[in-house]
């Protein structure tokens, strides 16, 4: 199936009151895992490579990017393919030609004017390559070589008056929500404010979008997309599934060398996890 544009998926869910999950991808496996996964629920999906990602793979995105537009070519089920937490223009100026369909543009942790700035002129380039963009407002904490932030702490959460005007004048597709998630949860005991959530719903509209979900349990997921979640971004997860099949299996194989042994279990149980994760979100 061709690549489809993340924007796409992400209009059709919100129309129909679901969300899209959006997997962060790290190895050609988390690739694999992620559209097998959605394979398996029979379900479109959102890989996505974050500027951390393209750090670790040095600074270069070509490799992973193409790795998933082949993947996801031979996918029985709709995937497009999102550059998330963009802060570097160079990078986000590579995004159209490596094969992305839309970009999310992080300058959150920036005072308001710059972050809207910033934003507006992201916005107006990805607009002008045909990319649907998605920015961020009201800070989720937990981002990977950021302080810590109390994602309870009232400036760390959006306010719905400023996040429409940000979305009018920045010109944005979709907005990243601070509503009490955090990255990086290792455990699913995150505690949405609704409220806050049904506020920013009646405030906007464009699609929200929740960050950090890894750590947001599946109750509390539900009643996320049902007060206006439209994409749910997961990333931690995987990490986890990936990391404890590959624990579990060498502790049980110690004389194990071949890689392929333990990155098809890993695979598998991140496939799984997507699998499970779509399942929560969908109310098809
Ligand atoms: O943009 C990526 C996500 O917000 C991932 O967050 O790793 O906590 O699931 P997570
Ligand atoms: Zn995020």
């Amino acid at each position: 199936m061709p690549l489809v544009a993340a924007g796409e998926l992400v209009s059709r869910a919100a129309a129909a009151r679901t969300a899209v999950a959006a997997f962060n991808v790290i190895t050609l496996e988390h690739v694999e895992a992620v559209v097998a996964g959605a394979e398996a629920a029979n379900a479109p999906v959102i890989l996505q490579v974050s500027e951390n990602a393209v750090k670790f793979r040095h600074g270069r995105l070509l490799p992973l990017a193409r790795a998933a537009v082949a993947t996801a070519e031979q996918a029985a089920v709709p995937v497009a393919l999102h550059l998330d937490h963009v802060q570097s223009g160079e990078l986000l100026r590579q995004a159209a030609d490596a094969g992305f369909g839309s970009v999310m543009y992080d300058a959150a942790h920036l005072p308001y004017a710059e972050n809207l700035a910033a934003t507006r002129a992201a916005a107006d380039w990805a607009h002008a390559q045909g990319l649907w963009i998605e920015a961020e407002l009201g800070e989720v904490g937990g981002k990977a070589g950021q302080p810590a932030l109390d994602a309870h702490a009232a400036g760390a959460r959006t306010d719905p008056a400023e996040a429409r005007s940000f979305v009018a004048d920045a010109g944005v597709d979709a907005l990243a929500v601070a509503v009490g998630s955090t990255h990086a949860m290792t455990t699913r005991t995150a505690a949405l404010d609704h409220d806050l959530l049904k506020r920013l719903t009646a405030a906007l509209d464009v699609p929200l979008v929740l960050h950090g979900s890894s750590g947001v349990p599946d109750a509390e997921l539900r009643a996320a997309v049902t007060g206006g979640i439209a994409k749910v971004n997961v990333g931690t997860a995987l990490n986890i599934a990936m990391t404890d099949a590959i624990r579990r299996f060498l502790t049980e194989h110690p004389e194990a060398v071949d890689s392929r042994k333990y990155l098809l279990v890993a695979r598998e149980a991140m496939a799984e996890a997507v699998t499970r994760i779509i399942g929560v979100l969908d109310a098809r």
